[in-house]
């Protein structure tokens, strides 16, 4: 096997079995050093248990897990570290300091731990908490910080030894909006400052996108998609990330032709009346009569009042509007056509009421085709 020295985490063929039921199946992936990767996915989905399984907290039935150069779980090898052995810091969604200790002895703890200098301690610990901004807060008993300073703190506490990783699980989810966004800003700038390696969990695709180098698509215990951001975005490999990923219309129905990356599609109507013919691009491999989903980003929809003019090959759907919802910048909108719903981005301001008739026009290569 072929090391890349730039790896930092590699993990091959990872399952986990709960009784019947697999957590994780058949995971594989590769992590460079000082990239930040999320693992994104519904609950349930496998996040959590592929994570302990870095941590050593859950034991994989098969599989191997590497951290730098060494082996930390392999059971067909026989190897297994325990979690105080495997150099990771951890972040979880409850906060988990120590009510009773200071700032400083919370963080001071996995160096004491380790069996460091007292003057060692003292600057790493500080160090540390002024990296997330609490070192006037050191002497301050954990019972009286509020809920994003435990989370500083917790955050000091998984670097202050410079461990080679820290996992994420959900540390965000008991913030309420505000502080949500803070922490996660600081978290990201303070990932680029120590310049640490990151697997950070979330059910958030808004949080994946903003704070990720690489996203890891799960569902069902499986890897869907790996990509940076903008990758899964724009070119989801199916349905289920088109639809987890931002917000998208999916329209069903199938080939009738192609033509290179071209294709021709048929939307059946949802109540009664005639298909809708699309044209659409993608889906390499499909052959006509395959089921096809028509994918199609809001932002990629043009609104017309009046029957547009479409020679230059755009598609257009007549419709009915359904409701608009006023987000500031822009209106949010549905549209109804061939029973199905369409949704579309309006950003600049038109008075649209229900029922309305209304066009919408894209184009081909916006109408990413997907087969499953
Ligand atoms: N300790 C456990 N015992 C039994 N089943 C578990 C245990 N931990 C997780 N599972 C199951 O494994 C699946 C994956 O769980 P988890 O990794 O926690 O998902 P996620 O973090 O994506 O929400 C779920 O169906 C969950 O019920
Ligand atoms: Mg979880």
């Amino acid at each position: 096997m072929i090391t890349n020295p730039d790896v930092k985490v590699s993990i091959e063929h990872l399952y986990k079995h709960f009784g019947a039921e697999t957590a994780v199946k058949d995971f594989n992936l590769d992590i460079t050093q000082g990239e930040f990767v999320t693992l994104l996915g519904p609950s349930g989905c496998g996040k959590t248990t592929t994570l302990r399984c870095v941590a050593g907290l859950e034991r994989p039935e098969e599989g191997e897990i590497k951290i730098g150069s060494e082996t930390v779980v392999a059971p067909a090898k026989d190897i297994y570290l325990f979690p105080e052995h495997r150099n990771i810091g951890m972040v979880f969604q409850s906060y988990a300091v120590w009510p009773h200790m200071t700032v400083f002895d919370n963080v001071a703890y996995g160096l004491r731990v380790r069996r460091a200098s007292s003057s060692e301690i003292k600057t790493r610990t500080m160090r540390a908490l002024e990296l997330v901004g609490l070192d006037h807060l050191a002497g301050r008993f954990a019972t009286k910080l509020s809920g994003g300073q435990r989370q500083r703190v917790a955050l000091a506490r998984a670097i202050v030894y410079e461990p080679e990783v820290i996992l994420f699980d959900e540390p965000l989810s008991n913030l309420d909006a505000k502080l949500r966004e803070q922490m996660r800003d600081e978290i990201v700038r303070l990932q680029k400052e120590v310049g640490i390696t990151s697997i950070f969990v979330t059910h958030d695709q808004s949080e994946a996108l903003v704070m990720s180098d690489r996203v890891v698509v799960m569902d069902k215990a499986v890897i869907q998609q790996i990509g940076d951001p903008e990758d899964i975005y724009a070119n989801p490999v199916n349905s289920f990330v088109a639809n987890f990923i931002g917000v998208t219309s999916l329209l069903e129905g199938k080939l009738t032709a192609r033509n290179g990356e071209a294709c021709e599609v048929e939307v059946p109507s949802a109540n009664g009346g005639a298909p809708l013919q699309l044209r659409g691009a993608g889906a390499p491999g499909a052959q006509p009569g395959d089921a096809i989903f028509l994918n199609l980003r809001p932002e990629d929809v043009q609104l017309h009042l009046e029957a547009p003019d479409v020679s230059d090959g755009r598609n257009v759907i007549e419709g009915q509007v359904i409701d608009t919802i006023y987000l500031g910048s822009f209106l949010e909108g549905r549209v109804r056509a061939g029973g199905h719903e369409i949704g579309i981005q309006i950003d600049h301001y038109e008075n649209l009421s229900p029922d309305q008739t209304v066009w919408l026009t894209f184009q081909p290569e916006h109408g990413l085709c997907l087969t499953d």
